[in-house]
């Protein structure tokens, strides 16, 4: 009986095991079949985008059409010994080497000269505005733009747009032996445009520090990637900036405040947002009128992520932190049909590397990596970002999924003749690669970012009146 009973209890076990894993099966079934599900409807939601793209925009098709570069690395100049030939022979294996060598045979490649400078006053091509990246771009007076690691603010009040960035108008140098080439403090250069490509100087609005060394703003410090915003609530223009000291120890951020987006602006204090030390930064004004920031931290290893006060003056203590051991900077947001963009660099100081974009559904995170947008190009132009870094994505109203990729192509050697690479960003398509956290299904369209050695906004295309 005992036998036969313990035989009825492993058959009666048996058969609940039998269910259990039933149970399970399906339950990973029915998990699959809504992931399935998920993909299909977003896959139709990004097909239709490229529909709403298509039919509405042609012109945005010029945009993604691929430009491929074929440019050739240039042989060693002289051979003295096998052995030279041979490190000379390494060392300019690749574009990248050849684009830090200062004394490149194809440096105008790179950094063309004042010769080619484009000059939107005198050279209106049948009325289109072309965009050259990497060439100089003069502004209405003619000089060359000076707005570096910069952000632009478009400013509904008076329907124009605004550029702020770095003014590096002075002589590069190294504070040390082993420091990063610098230039001292001169200000934050604002220029206006109605057409995102006409650009009439503006002025310092916020002004170095000359006399007192103690002061943030002290042209012996660093004053990094300006980027301004409006806060609808009390009328006011904030600047949030990175400042640091020169050897990038004070890591912090710096705010300033105006009543007019062409300034001047008062500079308020520097902090070390959350506590944690910050260096590359920007800020993200989402739809609902809330300003994050979000700033390289735990010595570049990480981003941080947070809410600004409702005056915009001053972090709250809501933190996260993202892409947590993945050393990226330059961060620069957006956002398309309710999902977060960013595209970061990696840390190579003032050096060009792998640009990657990351998307969530919620701005506080979980961010997800999905890949390197760039298309076009080589493959050396793809891993370094077309020589340049990010600095700022500007939406176009009126195409969307369609974005302004800002980038800085810096030039370590003169810092002032730094270069601006200005390229079409466009979401929409499947992805390339499969995701992290998703069963290897993409749940984010492609973030693009298309080369071109010369293109144009849709001229269809204008700043709403
Ligand atoms: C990389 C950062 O993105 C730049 O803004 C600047 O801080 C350089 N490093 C300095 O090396």
């Amino acid at each position: 009986m005992a036998i036969s009973g313990t035989g009825n209890l492993h058959r009666a076990l048996s058969g609940y095991r039998c269910s259990r894993s039933a149970m399970v099966w399906s339950l990973v079934g029915l998990l699959l079949l809504l992931q399935l599900y998920s993909l299909a409807s977003r896959r139709n939601v990004v097909r239709g985008d490229i529909q709403l793209h298509v039919s509405r925009h042609p012109l945005v098709r010029e945009l993604e059409q691929v430009e491929e570069e074929n440019i050739q690395v240039p042989p060693p100049k002289k051979k003295k010994s096998p052995h030279a030939a041979k490190r000379r022979r390494k060392r300019s294996a690749n574009l990248i080497d050849e684009f830090l060598d200062e004394n490149s045979q194809i440096r105008h490649v790179f950094f063309p000269d004042m010769k080619s400078a484009v000059d939107p006053v005198k050279g209106v091509e049948n009325g289109s505005h072309h965009y050259y990246p990497g060439k100089i771009w003069l502004d209405t007076e003619g000089n060359p733009i000076q707005a570096h690691g910069g952000g632009m603010l478009y400013d509904e009040r008076s329907n124009t747009y605004y550029w702020y960035g770095e003014y590096k108008d002075g002589p590069t140098y190294r504070a040390h032996k082993r420091g990063a080439a610098r230039v001292d403090v001169i200000g934050v250069g604002c220029y206006s445009s109605k057409d995102l490509w006409t650009w009439k100087n503006q002025g310092i609005v916020l002004a170095a520090e000359q006399t007192n060394e103690t002061h943030d703003l002290h042209k012996s410090n660093v004053l990094e990637r300006p980027k301004v915003v409006f806060n609808a609530k009390t009328g006011k223009y904030v600047m949030w900036m990175h400042i640091d000291d020169a050897n990038y120890t004070k890591a912090s951020v710096g705010i300033a405040i105006s009543d007019y987006p062409t300034g001047p602006f008062e500079y308020l204090r520097s902090q070390r947002p959350h506590g944690f030390d910050s260096r590359d930064m920007t800020i993200f004004k989402d739809d609902d009128g809330v300003v994050y920031l979000i700033y390289s931290s735990q010595d570049n290893s990480e981003l941080h992520i947070g809410p600004l006060t409702d005056d915009y003056l001053d972090v709250q203590p809501d933190m996260r932190r993202i892409l947590i051991g993945q050393h990226r900077e330059a961060p620069a947001l957006f956002k398309y049909q309710g999902t977060y963009y960013m595209v970061t660099s990696g840390c190579t100081g003032w050096a060009p590397n792998e640009a990657l974009a990351h998307a969530a559904e919620s701005i506080m995170g979980p961010w997800e990596t999905m890949g390197n947008p760039c298309i076009g190009g080589n493959k050396m132009f793809r891993l370094a970002t077309f020589f340049a870094q990010s600095t700022f994505v500007v939406p176009l109203p009126g195409i969307p999924g369609s974005y302004i990729f800002m980038a800085d192509r810096w030039n370590p050697a003169e810092l002032r003749n730094s270069r601006y690479v200005w390229l079409p960003l466009i979401v929409g398509g499947p992805p390339d690669r499969p995701l992290e956290y998703n069963f290897g299904f993409p749940p984010w369209p492609r973030v693009s970012i298309y080369w071109h050695k010369k293109w144009r906004l849709p001229p269809s295309w204008k700043v709403s009146k």
